[in-house]
């Protein structure tokens, strides 16, 4: 069933180059782009999107990471995309993460782990409408 998710290139890989060598993955694997944009995130925004983890003690950390330099959204469409990218980028830490994977090939601590997907549908709904009001 064709989805759409939200993906971040999170600032760590914007600052290291990596948006070409993250977006090479997405359009080879074979799905659509459907939205792209560069931006720094407000606190707000970060903390709303982030908002599942409000009361873990890597929360604050990782809303300042997050909005600490320019980051690319995108929201990319194909057959099981929520699940797919999961699956690309790998596990959340890069130590656990398999080779050939974005978070294996690239990333080697937890929080500057390169890239963000959805992880469900509500999920994916929500962060799109959060990123892109208007798609
Ligand atoms: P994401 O939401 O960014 O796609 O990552 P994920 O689903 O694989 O992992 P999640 O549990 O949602 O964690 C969100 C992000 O928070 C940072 N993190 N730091 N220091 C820590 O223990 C810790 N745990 C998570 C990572 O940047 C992770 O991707
Ligand atoms: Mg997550």
């Amino acid at each position: 069933m064709s989805e759409r998710t939200l993906v971040l290139v999170k600032p760590d890989g914007v600052a290291r180059g990596l948006v070409g060598e993250v977006l090479k993955r997405i359009e080879t694997k074979g799905y659509k782009l459907v939205a792209l944009e560069l931006r720094t995130l407000d606190r707000a925004t970060a903390e709303s999107h982030y908002g599942e983890h409000a009361d873990k003690p890597f929360f604050k950390d990782l809303v300042d990471f997050i909005t600490s330099a320019p980051l690319v959204a995108a929201v990319i469409e194909g057959n099981e995309a929520i699940s797919g990218w999961r699956n690309m980028m790998g596990a959340t830490n890069p130590l656990n993460a398999a080779q050939g994977t974005i978070r294996g090939d690239l990333a080697t601590e937890m929080q500057n782990n390169v890239s963000h997907g959805s992880d469900s549908p509500e999920s994916a709904a929500r962060e799109i409408a959060l990123f892109f009001p208007n798609l």
